[in-house]
């Protein structure tokens, strides 16, 4: 039987489900987005443009081409609303409802979840409803504190002191941002790690561990981003961690899925590899973006047959992945995140990228070509034996192709860059 599988949302993580949909033996893809997506439209049988958490228009379109499933890429939608939207019309959707997606859109619940489930790895944290109250704790607090808007703020509300700003700047930030509640919690060090598990029916099966690189430019400096590349290995662990570590993370998904039963789609845990073992930085509720780009194109089993069994309350398939490293880099316009110039001509094209992948974000397609918004515009993934050989495949697309108009930052899966990862965990551990 063929499935018609609605894909929600239309950037770069987007457009790997989408691949991932589009390579089942049993699917038809249709999409929709508040972009057009030229990768995602090219492997789709129909595309919406809409508000992607307008549940009633998602449904809609989900009834008019006969969706049997669902795949919901973004956190904006879980949070309005649409996997509830979905399921309550009979389209089954792979994403939590939104009673267990606050896991991430608040992360006042998430951290008292953590509490009363005794879930590892929580980090010590108060939460505050004013600001006021919020600067006071951390004039108090003896030690460095990481600052959280309670709410969904694309990656970007978080502050840590004593990494990217001072104590004094921590209180103005509390005292003057747009945002009103907060989570303070106690700054954790160490190196940061992704492990995307894929959740139905109180069971779940993980996928390798991810390192991604939130800050804007090379050697991590700048601005915080929504990601700008990221890498994994040829086995579920990262260079700088060991497969006991990585299984104590997997500990922490299990404990999270046990206690909340009815989760579903995917538990994307943001882990930070401490002297202490690995400590929960937060939880996401769908693939991370960039992650899924590492994730879905080594994945062997089939993604639709795992939809399937999610509806239909089977055990869950086995996830085989291929034993192989891949770097992902995003290409950003000139001046992103602070202050982004669109309208670039993008010169990369599934072909031209060679033995690369692309995967097309947030970009603009018109009849003369494709152009750059003020967004992250298109990632290229490199897949093979080694993460140096996966890096040297993205690095050869971009040479090819030029970057004009464009920012990469080419340090994201290099030797030197391991190296320091490396280095970083064993003067910790010293
Ligand atoms: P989030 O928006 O929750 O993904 O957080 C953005 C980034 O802030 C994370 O990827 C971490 O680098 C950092 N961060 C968040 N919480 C903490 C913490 N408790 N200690 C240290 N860094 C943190
Ligand atoms: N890569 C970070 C995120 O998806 O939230």
């Amino acid at each position: 039987m063929t499935e018609t599988v609605l894909l929600v949302g239309g950037g770069g993580r987007e457009h790997a489900i989408a691949r991932a949909v589009a390579g089942s033996e049993s699917a038809e893809l249709y999409a929709c987005a508040s972009n057009r997506n030229p990768g995602i439209a090219s492997l789709a049988a129909g595309y919406r443009e809409l508000d992607e958490t307008d549940g009633d228009s998602i449904v809609e379109y989900a009834e008019s081409v006969g969706a049997t499933l669902s795949a919901i890429g973004p956190e904006s939608a879980l949070n309005a609303g649409v996997a509830d939207a979905l399921d309550d019309a009979g389209v089954y959707a792979f994403g939590p409802r939104e009673a267990e997606a606050r896991i991430e859109t608040d992360k006042a619940f998430q951290r008292e979840f953590m509490i009363e489930e005794s879930i590892p790895g929580c980090p010590d944290f108060e939460t505050f409803e004013d600001g006021e109250a919020a600067a006071a704790y951390i004039r108090e607090y003896d030690g460095d504190l990481a600052i959280k808007p309670r709410g969904l703020t694309g990656g970007k509300g978080v502050r840590v002191i004593g990494d990217q700003i001072t104590e004094s700047e921590g209180i103005e930030y509390v005292l003057e941002s747009e945002y009103d509640a907060f989570v303070l919690e106690e700054r954790l060090v160490g190196e940061e790690f992704t492990i995307q598990a894929f959740v139905a029916n109180g069971e779940y099966r993980v996928s390798p561990a991810v390192q991604d690189h939130k800050r804007a430019y090379e050697g991590d400096e700048g601005p915080n981003t929504g990601g700008m590349g990221s890498y994994s290995d040829a086995t579920n662990a990262l260079p700088f961690m060991t497969a006991a570590e990585y299984d104590a993370a997997v500990d922490v998904i299990d404990a999270v899925v046990e206690a909340m039963p009815e989760y579903k789609g995917v538990l994307y845990g943001q882990f930070m590899l401490t002297t202490d073992g690995p400590r929960v930085v937060e939880f996401n509720a769908r693939f991370g973006d960039p992650e899924a780009m590492n994730t879905l194109p080594i994945l062997e089993t089939d993604f639709v047959e795992f939809l399937i069994a999610a509806r239909e309350g089977e055990e869950l398939p086995e996830l085989a992945f291929s034993d192989r490293a891949t770097v992902c880099k995003y290409a950003v316009p000139d001046g992103y995140p602070v202050d982004p110039e669109a309208g670039a001509k993008v010169a990369i094209d599934a072909e031209s990228a060679g033995e690369a992948t692309l995967f097309y974000a947030s970009v603009d397609a018109r009849e003369d070509g494709i152009y750059t918004t003020t967004s992250r515009s298109f990632a290229v993934v490199g897949v093979a034996e080694s993460i140096r050989e996966a890096e040297a495949i993205v690095e050869d697309a971009f040479e090819r192709t030029g970057t004009e108009g464009l920012r990469v930052r080419h340090d994201i899966g290099t030797s030197d860059l391991l190296e320091k990862r490396i280095d970083h965990m064993n003067e910790l551990r010293d």
